[in-house]
């Protein structure tokens, strides 16, 4: 099992430590938890593509404290970066930027571009200003499986590594990863919708922001299609449609339902909040229920509203949804 620790200055500079080592630390951040190593060593960043299982060419984020920090990692700080960071910093947005040459590539899969966050949570930024340099960080979950949002989650997909650190950290308060903007292009792109939205982005920088649509392959790796899968087949449908799919379903149907609903047996329902920030707040938790409740299919309540607020959330719907073939 990882070493699981409560933070205090004495474990927070014993997890510093083991990244100087060269090892990884899982820690909280108000997003998901991260699985954190030393941005400056190629070795350590392969271990953690090994540890999770990660493609090679699946970038990863750069966690720092501040934007001086930031400009560490990247030859173009430029004026929409600063803008961004000073108005979502430290909080729930990613920036992609062009490299500098200093940045190895394992920690960019390969990619000439860095993205680059500042989170927000108090023991993610204990640590980082403990290590004093920036710690690339994939979300703390298996390759494919759906991230963690808690303690749990990441002993259930890390039971074995008996050398992980893990600092304890509570549930995260967002619950889906971050949003991903990459600003090495003439326009601003979302690649991965999250809590700060278009609108808020196209607010500060004063231009229109884009969401990049997913159809099959998409340009940044990790935003592929099937990805925030559970391991039992999950289908997204309108509450309307629900009766009737259990109806056919020959098995156990697990149905993640937007407020409360009774389902004839063996089905079996879990309520998921009516908010989109509460919704993504449970989604992943509700999800590895979901898949542990021993289905043959889980069905997901597809929220009616389409208003920017519920953009991310359905995003990951969308993908749980799907299976690569
Ligand atoms: O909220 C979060 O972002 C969490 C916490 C731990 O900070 N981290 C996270 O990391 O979700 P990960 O590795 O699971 O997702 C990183 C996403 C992937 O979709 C990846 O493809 C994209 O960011 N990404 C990273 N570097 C990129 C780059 N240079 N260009 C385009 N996309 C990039
Ligand atoms: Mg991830």
């Amino acid at each position: 099992m990882p070493r699981c620790l409560e933070p205090t200055d004495a474990t927070i500079a014993e997890a510093a430590a083991a990244l100087e080592a060269g090892g990884a630390v899982v820690f909280p951040t108000e997003t998901v938890y991260g699985l954190g190593a030393d941005t400056s060593n190629p070795v350590a960043l392969r271990r953690v593509y090994e540890l999770k299982g990660r493609p090679a060419d699946n970038p990863l984020i750069a966690h720092v404290l501040d934007a001086d920090m930031a400009r560490l990692l990247t030859n173009d700080w430029n004026d929409r970066a600063a803008a961004l960071a000073a108005a979502f910093w430290p909080g729930p947005l990613t920036i992609v930027l062009s490299r500098s040459a200093n940045v190895p590539r394992e920690a960019t899969g390969g990619y000439a571009t860095i993205a680059i966050r500042s989170p927000r949570h108090p023991v993610a930024r204990a640590l980082i200003e403990k290590f004093g340099r920036p710690i690339s960080a994939p979300s703390a979950n298996r390759s494919g499986r759906v991230s963690p949002t808690c303690v749990a989650h990441v002993m259930a997909d890390f039971a074995n590594e008996d050398d992980l650190i893990v600092l304890e950290g509570g549930a995260s308060d967002l619950g889906i990863e971050s949003t991903v903007v990459d600003l090495a292009g003439l326009a601003a792109v979302i690649l991965r919708p999250g809590s700060v939205t278009a609108s808020m982005l196209a607010d500060v920088l004063d231009e229109p922001v884009e969401v990049q649509q997913h159809t099959g392959q998409a340009a940044s790796p990790g935003t592929r299609m099937s990805h925030y899968a559970p391991r039992t087949r999950a289908e997204l449908l309108a509450g309307a449609a629900i009766s009737e799919a259990l109806s056919r379903l020959h098995g156990r149907g697990i149905v993640l339902t937007i407020g409360k609903r009774v389902l004839p047996a063996p089905h079996m329902a879990i309520t998921m909040p009516r908010d989109p920030a509460a919704y993504a707040a449970r989604l992943y938790a509700a999800l590895r229920e979901a898949d542990e409740a021993d289905g043959d299919l889980i069905i997901i309540e597809r929220p009616a509203e389409r208003s920017e607020s519920w953009q991310a959330v359905l995003n990951r719907l969308e993908r749980a949804a799907i299976r690569d073939a």
